[in-house]
């Protein structure tokens, strides 16, 4: 997820640009720049860094009156000044910006290197300049629409001409863009926070639809027939912050809200899982690390991994640099799994391997993250920006990556056999509806944790690697709602914690169909039999989830217990994008 901006009128563009991609930073923040028209030619400022710091160290025109800038969440190409944009064609004649993913931009690069064009990044986003640049013959508009024809995936394109310094034109396709009406100006963004200090009158571009934008007019066209469309203009009632969280109340409900996307961006991982079970399959010990939310996700991947015959071990960041690490050796696999890659306990545990000449693959959502500099491999999980401190949807990101490499690797082995392997991948694949499923439950979810917004402590239980789901819904409440909450195997509860139930106190127990239903009824009996309060997470469940293989079971029913926990957070008065005492990234021992 980037941001894009663009600006078009009598004001200084750079300036208003640079003010834009301030309220777009929540989509992307790892390099930013903008390029504008002036002196006859198309200037570039671009850097790695955050807005503001770029912002300091650019050389901004003044007589600029037409411009676009962007802030990027790299997707292809680590963070840096050559990847970041605007992207310009060999000439510098054509300048754009994008948001989304060019599927097909490695053949499109390469007809295009054939042909001679040089390239300067090793992004996607770059073979659409040269592109425009191959079509033209005169017409802005008409190789423009040539070039986004040629592209596979999603876009959200801005792009000037120094020969066209009188407009802005604009295409889109699954990533947003919209263009804010002025007086003798006109602005375009990804999102409306970059738009709403200057108007509150917009026009939201549809998939497939592309924009002619002037000062004084704007036209929208359809990328297809060309015929022009007639466009709604609406009133936007949102403030700034409110429109960062496009609508939610919360980052952290917008991101539970963006899981089902979560899932299909891991799934554009599965080449490189593929690649990485073909390493690990040499080792002969595997060793998952990782921390807080990401170290249940490990251990999903270790039961996961057992499920098929292939022992390992999940270790928590602050164990396993001082007492696994001495166990290490060359014949050793590390994997290491991080939201922000930029753990220092996860970090040092990679290091003190690394030492050991451990081979280092690591599990990340930001792209470029110090934990990726210091891995032999790295497996993107593309969740987009969390701002949460509470990760939800990131989560689900290391999930399916997980699940990928682990399925993958007992592939490797001839542990699993290929019917079965199609059969759980097609299921993979249908989960984001089925968690779209479980969302449109929001509301039953919202009035049971109306019912528990008063307990003084949850207890959460599971079998196998739903006892990681167990302790991932107890740590959100912990976290966001600053209640105790008990995570334990299911069949644990007789072995001491029983003594603590008593009338009302609330037992989630995390039920899938799986083999063992039976024993898990039989520990709810256990607990029911003490007067607890008991609330299923299954197929018939107080929180339904949808029919899916158990193996996947992890992703799919931790959904519910996500929106439970943020529904007991905010009945009890807190913030939950802002939770006490805590960071998004633990950056310290
Ligand atoms: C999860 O909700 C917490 N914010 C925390 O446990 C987090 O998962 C942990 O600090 C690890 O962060 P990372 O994934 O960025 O390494």
């Amino acid at each position: 997820m980037c941001g894009i901006a663009g600006y078009i009128g009598e004001r200084n563009a750079p300036e208003i640009l640079f003010d834009m991609l301030k309220r777009l930073e929540y989509r992307g923040y790892d390099s930013a720049g903008v390029a504008y028209f002036a002196h006859g030619r198309i200037l570039v400022s671009k850097d790695r860094g955050k807005v503001n710091d770029i912002r300091k160290n650019l050389n901004l025109g003044r007589e600029s009156k037409l411009g676009i800038a962007h802030t990027r969440w790299a997707t292809h190409g680590e963070p840096s000044r050559e990847n970041s944009h605007p992207h310009s064609d060999c000439n510098s004649q054509f300048t754009i910006a994008h948001n989304g993913i060019i599927e097909n931009y490695k053949e499109l690069r390469e007809g295009l290197i054939e042909r001679k064009h040089r390239f300067l990044s090793e992004t996607d986003t770059e073979v659409i300049p040269h592109l425009i640049e191959e079509f033209y013959s005169g017409n802005f508009e008409s190789a423009f629409v040539k070039a986004v024809k040629k592209l596979r995936g999603s876009f959200a394109i801005v792009a000037i001409s120094k020969s066209n310094p009188d407009m802005i034109l604009l295409a889109r396709k699954e990533s947003p863009l919209i263009i804010g009406l002025g007086d003798g100006e006109n602005f375009i963004a990804s999102d409306t926070p970059a738009v709403l200090p200057e108007t509150r009158r917009i026009i939201i571009l549809d998939d497939l639809e592309y924009g002619i934008v002037k000062k004084n007019s704007v036209t929208i066209k359809d990328l297809e027939t060309g015929d022009e469309i007639k466009k709604e203009i609406r009133e936007i009632e949102w403030d700034i912050e409110e429109a960062e969280k496009e609508g939610y109340e919360h980052f952290m409900l917008k991101e539970i809200f963006e899981e089902p996307n979560a899932v299909r961006n891991a799934l554009n991982g599965i080449n490189k899982t593929e690649e990485i079970a073909g390493k690990l399959k040499n080792f002969n010990r595997i060793y998952f690390v990782a921390c807080g939310t990401a170290s249940y996700a490990a251990l999903v991947a270790k039961y996961l991994l057992e499920r098929f015959g292939i022992p390992s071990e999940a270790i928590v960041g602050s164990e396993f640099r001082y007492s696994t690490v001495n166990s290490l050796g060359s014949d050793c696999a590390v994997i290491a799994i991080s939201q922000s890659g930029e753990t220092a306990d996860t970090i040092a545990s990679v290091k003190e391997a690394r030492k050991k000449l451990a081979y280092v693959t690591s599990v990340v959502n930001v792209v470029g993250s110090s934990l990726t500099r210091i891995s032999d491999d790295v497996i993107y999980t593309y969740s987009g920006p969390e701002i949460a401190v509470a990760s939800t949807k990131a989560y689900l990101g290391q999930l399916v990556s997980l699940t990928l490499l682990c399925l993958s690797l007992a592939r490797e082995k001839g542990n699993i056999n290929e019917q079965y392997m199609n059969e759980i991948l097609d299921d993979l694949h249908k989960i984001p509806d089925k968690i779209r499923q479980v969302l449109d439950n929001e509301g039953e979810i919202k009035k049971l944790a109306e019912k528990l917004k008063d307990k003084k402590i949850f207890f959460y239980i599971g079998r196998r690697l739903n006892y990681p789901t167990a302790l991932e819904g107890a740590l959100k409440i912990k976290e966001i709602s600053y209640v105790h909450a008990e995570a334990y195997p299911a069949g644990e509860l007789k072995h001491g914690p029983l003594a603590l139930l008593e009338e009302g106190v609330p037992v989630i127990a995390i039920s899938p169909n799986d083999d063992l239903k039976e024993k898990m009824e039989s520990n709810v009996q256990e607990a029911r039999a003490r007067n607890a309060t008991i609330i299923m997470v299954g197929e018939d469940g107080d929180l339904r989830v949808p029919v899916c293989d158990p193996l996947l079971s992890p992703i799919l029913y931790i959904v519910p217990l996500h929106l439970l926990a943020y529904y007991i957070s905010t009945a009890k008065g807190l913030d939950p994008d802002k939770p006490r005492n805590l960071a998004k990234s633990v950056t310290v021992e």
